[in-house]
């Protein structure tokens, strides 16, 4: 296990030991239900869109791409096989592991992939090297600090980002509202977060990069940003 501690005093970084505040939310079950869906199901829409964002408007091969917080790593899967190179997967749940390392022993393609389980990139923004394109989905929504995450994610990114988050509307802020109490009830840690989706956008700009690419929906809009 690598302990380190950053210079800023930020909380001691633990690689290979989940942050027990995902790792009771994002579980050995969460990871199996979403391996089991890709499996029977494919990709669902929304990370079609982003695939499709990234294959058509950005350009995928012999691109490094890093995902953060990539849960079983199934975006990676079809990014790899539509010719990216590499891949470099950040979780904070330790709960995926055996799921992923599954998957890709499936795909054949373990050779192509990082997993690191513990680094927290908007705590260690140095963490991990640039990568010509990164991926957050499903992810800015459980983290509490939206501007500090994607000032992270831009800075590594040379290509191009792409983010999906919740729309920001009176159900998310209530679904969002109603899981944050079950969560105090249960004693959990974990949050959910509805992020202001043009402070995260704002956010992706002054890092440099142009958010051309806006899709709204009910459930999980989509920004595609480039350098
Ligand atoms: C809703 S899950 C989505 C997982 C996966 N992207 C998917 O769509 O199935 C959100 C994930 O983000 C991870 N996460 C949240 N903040 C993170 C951060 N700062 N670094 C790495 N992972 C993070 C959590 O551990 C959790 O697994």
């Amino acid at each position: 296990m690598d302990d380190c501690c950053s210079a800023s005093g930020a909380a001691p970084r633990r690689t290979g030991v989940g942050d027990e505040r995902y790792d009771a939310v994002f579980d050995e079950r969460f990871a199996r239900r979403v391996a089991r869906h890709y499996a029977r199901r494919g990709l669902a829409a929304p990370e079609r869109r982003i695939v499709a964002y990234l294959v058509d408007e950005v350009g995928v091969e012999g691109a490094r791409v890093l995902e953060i917080g990539g849960g079983v790593g199934e975006l990676q899967l079809a990014l790899l096989e539509r010719g990216a190179a590499s891949t470099v997967n950040l979780e904070l749940s330790a709960a995926y592991e055996k799921t992923a390392h599954r998957l890709l022993a499936e795909a054949g393609v373990a050779g192509r992939v990082t997993r690191t389980v513990g680094v927290d990139i908007a705590e260690h923004p140095n963490a991990v090297g640039p990568a010509d394109i990164v991926v957050l989905h499903r992810v800015v929504c459980c983290y509490p600090d939206a501007e500090r995450l994607l000032s992270a994610a831009a800075d590594l990114a040379t290509s191009a980002l792409v983010f999906s988050h919740p729309p920001r509307s009176v159900m998310s802020r209530a679904a969002a509202g109603w899981v944050n109490l079950v969560m105090r009830l249960l004693g959990r840690g974990y949050r959910g977060f509805v992020h202001s989706p043009d402070a995260m956008v704002g956010v992706v700009s002054a890092h440099g990069l142009h958010a051309s690419y806006r899709h709204q929906d009910r459930v999980w809009c989509i920004v595609g940003a480039r350098r």
